[in-house]
């Protein structure tokens, strides 16, 4: 279905209610199924700003075959940067570097002197990482730290470090690093998760796919979990948002959908 007609629909959906008395929906129900034209048009835009290195990086990683699947996309490498910019982050840790997209995305806005640990299992994939930080001057600001990443978290002190963290190691301990995340994560830092959508499979229930299901039920946490406000956010494979709340708990009656004053 073309995007135009399902969003026109939708919208006039929304007058009909209007003009039999019903309270109009709120503009944020609406949204633009994404299609190949529209995703292709947003890349572009990411692209025009992309740095050679980068794109290089991109085009080796693309060359190691469906594996590079693993990599994020540049929309969500722009959002990564953000983020970090946005919040004057200092330290940083990521769970699963891979060829090492997110982390140059994180580590260029940290500010002289920051920190990015990266974390990963697999140093047929890091070494290729390595390579890139250190022609973008990066190599500095990332310590990458190979091993399990449960072990790498619970090794390191259980105190109020990270202003940001970023998960997309393997699925199935997702929970696991939540818990071990948190109490890492100073108040008002961000945990961002990647893949929370798992290609929309998080929406059948129930899942018959194990690390899909630990997906599912972490999103579920999430949105109750008076710990931290969050958002889903449907870009790329989803990438949930999750900020921990300054004063310990969310009140009762504040949903994550409320924004939080705390
Ligand atoms: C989806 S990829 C990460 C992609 C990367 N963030 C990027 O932007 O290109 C997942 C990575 O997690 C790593 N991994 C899988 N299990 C792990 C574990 N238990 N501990 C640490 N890393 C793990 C894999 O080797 C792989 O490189």
């Amino acid at each position: 279905m073309p995007v135009e007609r399902s969003f026109g629909e939708l919208s006039l959906g929304l007058l009909k209610r209007a003009s039999y008395g019903f309270l109009l929906e709120p503009v944020s129900l609406r949204f633009v199924p994404l299609n190949q034209t529209i995703y292709g048009y947003l890349q572009d835009l990411c692209q025009a700003r992309s740095d050679p290195i980068v794109e290089e990086l991109r085009a080796e990683t693309l060359a190691l075959g469906p594996v590079s699947n693993m990599a994020i996309p540049r929309e969500e490498a722009s959002l990564l940067s953000l983020l970090v910019s946005l919040m004057g982050a200092k330290l940083a840790i990521e769970l699963g570097t891979f060829t090492g997209l997110s982390a140059i995305a994180i580590a260029r806005s940290l500010p002289p002197g920051g920190k990015l640990f990266s974390c990963d299992i697999e140093p047929r994939w890091t070494q290729i990482a390595v390579r890139y930080w250190e022609r973008l001057g990066l190599s500095e600001r990332i310590e990458l730290k190979l091993g399990p990443a449960l072990e790498t978290l619970r090794a390191l002190p259980r105190a109020p470090l990270f202003d940001f963290a970023f998960v997309d190691a393997d699925k199935e301990n997702y929970e696991l690093y939540y818990e071990e995340l948190l109490p890492r994560l100073r108040p008002g830092g961000l945990i961002a998760f990647d893949n929370m959508l798992r290609e929309g499979k998080v929406a059948e229930s129930p899942s018959s796919d194990p690390a899909t299901a630990v997906i599912h039920e972490l999103n579920r946490k999430l949105a109750q979990d008076r710990r931290v406000e969050g958002v889903l956010l449907p870009v790329a494979d989803g990438i949930y948002l999750a900020r921990k709340v300054s004063t310990g708990l969310l009140p009762e009656g504040v949903s994550c959908f409320t924004r939080a004053w705390v």
